[in-house]
């Protein structure tokens, strides 16, 4: 089932009289299918995160569709995005973006309590979570008083807190030393392993991206190349750094 469908999607800023046009998207096509794990690589300036937004709905693109679980968010008014992002997408934030007032039950029931859904519901959804992340000890603590491990698991909780059709998460490994970065990406496989979730995270990172079982490379705002993972992570991980040498523009 297809869960993702773009369809020839470009984006131009300063699209006005005067300003210097930048193409950030150059025709984008790519589909998505339900309980994939994919990377979407390039080099800076590729268009990377400009891609995630418009798919999350953050942004619009100039010309093209976006279909996400069938319907075009590109023809939705300002409003209806908003109530249809909160339904249906996850997203893991590179700084994880964790509310400091709230405790972390708070943090992971936000976007249901948002949605006023029963609160017996919520508490349910929480458990159920926490328990699933290993973090069920944590309720009542707040973010500054956990590890970064931690907040990582929380923040992943906090994204699959709706049932999302997709989780999305930019740069997931960006800011972090190794370690750090082999918990998040394990978090997210784990997402993807026993949960069926979704996943599509976009990354220079080839390490954080041996962890997906589909890379598509993009370079100038065009799709360049895709490759398939055949389950031994160390072999694609060879393999991304040969495509990438083959495409060049690492970053
Ligand atoms: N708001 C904006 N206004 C004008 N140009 C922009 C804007 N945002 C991005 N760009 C340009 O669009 C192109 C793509 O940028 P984007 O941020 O999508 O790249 P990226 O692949 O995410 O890069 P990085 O790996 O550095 O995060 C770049 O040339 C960038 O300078
Ligand atoms: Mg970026």
């Amino acid at each position: 089932m297809e869960i993702l469908r773009v369809n020839s999607l470009t984006k131009v800023y300063n699209a006005f009289k005067g300003a210097k046009e930048v193409k950030a998207l150059d025709g984008i096509s790519l589909s998505i299918g339900k309980g994939e794990f994919v990377a979407i690589m390039g080099p800076s300036g590729s268009g990377k995160t400009s891609l995630l937004n418009i798919l999350s709905g953050v942004d619009k693109g100039t010309s093209g569709e976006v279909y996400l679980n069938n319907r075009d968010i590109t023809t939705m008014k300002k409003d209806e995005v908003t109530l249809f992002r909160r339904k249906n997408i996850g997203y893991i934030f590179q700084d994880f973006n964790l509310l400091d007032s709230l405790t972390l039950e708070e943090n992971i029931a936000l976007p249901l309590i948002l949605d006023k859904v029963n609160p017996k519901n919520i508490e349910n959804r929480v458990n159920e979570l926490m328990s699933f992340f290993n973090i069920e000890d944590l309720k009542k603590k707040y973010p500054y008083n956990i590890s970064g491990g931690e907040k990582q698991r929380v923040a992943a909780a906090r994204a699959l807190i709706n049932d999302p059709a997709i989780v999305f998460a930019d740069e997931p490994t960006g800011n972090l030393d190794s370690k750090s970065s082999n918990n998040i990406m394990g978090i997210m496989g784990k997402m993807n392993q026993d949960i069926s979730s979704t996943v599509l995270m976009v990354t220079h990172d080839p390490f954080a991206a041996s962890f997906c079982k589909r890379v598509i490379f993009i370079k100038d705002g065009k799709v360049k190349m895709e490759i398939n993972s055949n389950g031994d992570r160390k072999q694609f991980f060879d393999k991304i750094l040969e495509v990438q040498s083959i495409i060049g523009g690492v970053s």
